[in-house]
């Protein structure tokens, strides 16, 4: 069984990519509610969740696990990797990558959570992957507790969207990378704004790939898929459709 985790629905985005990839595996998604945000957390807070949850996946018998939170990823990577040195870890950092390689005005942008900007894997993945982009990095505060929320068409998140977009492409920023996953969700209302001067970069593919490298036997299951969370597991199940993730929702167990 692959064990894939995130704060809440953000890391949904990730697991509709590695179904599609690994088609056969099983997997288990655990959503940790009760203590969504991390983005606003201390590093000590996150990791003592990431180190939490790791033990609760090993333990019913997880033979990888996918960090689907690039927040997770930033504080608690090398923790996890650390408390269980048998187990494949894959984690999911921003495309800063992809963006740099593909941008056409050497201007992109990553939107992150508050922690995640103040990262000092951030700071080394810039230095060691942009080269001489220039990259400007938006903490996006209260995003990703939106998504939680299903508040999809709020009106006030919709003002946020644009009040944190519009300069960055005044700035000439052509690239816009989700650097938390549970901004793939926003993505219509990011293309709104973005029109034809920007593209997003998502790295839920990337990941895919890069756990189906990994995955050896346990690419051959059965096709399950089971949904657990810390706090009201029912929210996780009625999620599905709203986040149009019907692909997600035919495998559940
Ligand atoms: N989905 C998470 C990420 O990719 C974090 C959202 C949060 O809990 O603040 O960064």
């Amino acid at each position: 069984m692959i064990g894939v985790f995130d704060s809440g629905l953000g890391g949904l985005s990730v697991l509709a990519a590695l179904v599609e990839a690994l088609p056969r595996a099983d997997f288990v998604y655990y959503a940790d509610t009760a203590h969504v945000p991390y983005g606003s957390k201390s590093d000590e807070q996150i990791q003592r969740r990431v180190l939490a949850i790791g033990e609760h996946l090993a333990n019913i018998g997880c033979g990888l696990l996918v960090v689907a939170c690039n927040t997770a990823t930033a504080a608690a990577v090398q923790a996890l990797r650390a408390a269980h040195p048998g187990i494949p870890v894959v984690g999911v950092e921003p495309g800063i990558k992809p963006a740099a390689q593909e941008t056409q005005s050497g201007r992109i942008a990553v939107l992150t959570t508050e922690a995640t900007a103040n990262s000092r894997r951030l700071k080394h993945l810039i230095r060691d992957h942009a080269g001489r982009v220039e990259v400007f990095v938006e903490p996006c505060p209260g995003w990703a507790t939106h998504v939680e929320m299903l508040q999809l068409d709020d009106p006030a998140l919709a003002a946020d969207v644009r009040v944190r977009i519009e300069p960055l492409l005044d700035r000439g920023v052509d690239r816009i990378v989700l650097g938390c996953t549970h901004y793939s969700f926003l993505a219509p209302l990011l293309l709104q704004v973005a029109g034809t001067r920007a593209q997003l970069v998502d790295v839920a593919d990337a990941v895919a790939r890069q756990t189906q490298r990994l995955a050896a036997d346990l690419a051959h299951g059965s096709g399950r898929l089971l949904l657990q969370a810390s706090a009201h597991p029912e929210r996780l199940h009625a999620a599905l459709p709203r986040l149009h993730l019907g692909q997600i929702a035919a495998r559940v167990a």
